[in-house]
């Protein structure tokens, strides 16, 4: 069902008769739609927490002055990093406590599952999407998942969307963890900058989360 939407809609972001620009990003916004509305079928957080992932992640992308394509794909990764989760049974996604290992691993197989779904279509966004879903797991210092990437050699817009995630994760109450205030998430990142984030996001963020046009998306 969801491989057949967006076959679907990326067809039609190919196929429309609208200017490119309008065209690209009616189907981004389509596109990222119907995929995380699947998502929120299985998942209400992990739909909520993309919104707000997809917020960040632009705010540090139009801080850096990337491109109009770059953050279209910035947006599209973001919105759908998650989206391997699809996969991942409800005993392992809800439970309401720590993963054993084993269920760890089937948690860790969301970045690939996520990534091969977006690449399986022809469409020149595919790949620069699918590279942000696979990697935003990966550490700055090449200790995380899927493929131990390190440094600079993990796509800058992966980095980015790792480092809002992990900001989101913390100012949301879970099952498992109540949400922790703004200046101790601020404080736990900056330890885990050089090694889990990239340091150089990290001062970007510092300056998007204080502006006043987050404030929604800021931990109390
Ligand atoms: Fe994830």
């Amino acid at each position: 069902m969801i491989q057949a939407y967006s076959c679907q809609l990326l067809n039609l972001e190919q196929n429309s008769g609208m200017t490119r620009e309008a065209d690209d990003h009616s189907g981004v916004l389509k596109l990222s739609a119907v995929l995380a509305d699947a998502l929120r079928q299985r998942d209400a957080y992990t739909r909520l927490h993309s919104d707000r992932v997809m917020a960040l992640a632009n705010g540090i992308g139009v801080a850096l002055g990337l491109s109009g394509n770059e953050l279209h794909v910035l947006e599209l990764g973001a919105s759908l990093h998650d989206i391997g989760k699809i996969v991942v049974p409800d005993v392992v996604l809800m439970k309401p406590g720590r993963l054993d290992d084993a269920e760890m691993r089937v948690m860790q197989l969301h970045p690939s599952v996520g990534g091969d779904l977006i690449a399986a279509y022809e469409h020149p966004r595919s790949e620069p999407v699918s590279k942000v879903i696979r990697h935003h797991h990966e550490w700055f210092d090449g200790s995380g998942y899927p493929d131990n990437l390190a440094g600079e050699g993990i796509p800058l817009l992966a980095r980015i969307v790792t480092l809002v995630d992990n900001y989101d994760a913390m100012a949301v109450r879970r099952v498992y963890q109540g949400a922790r205030p703004h200046h101790e998430i601020m404080q736990i990142m900056e330890s885990e900058a050089g090694t889990k984030l990239d340091p150089e996001m990290f001062k970007r963020f510092v300056q998007v989360i204080d502006d006043p046009r987050y404030a929604m998306f800021k931990a109390s």
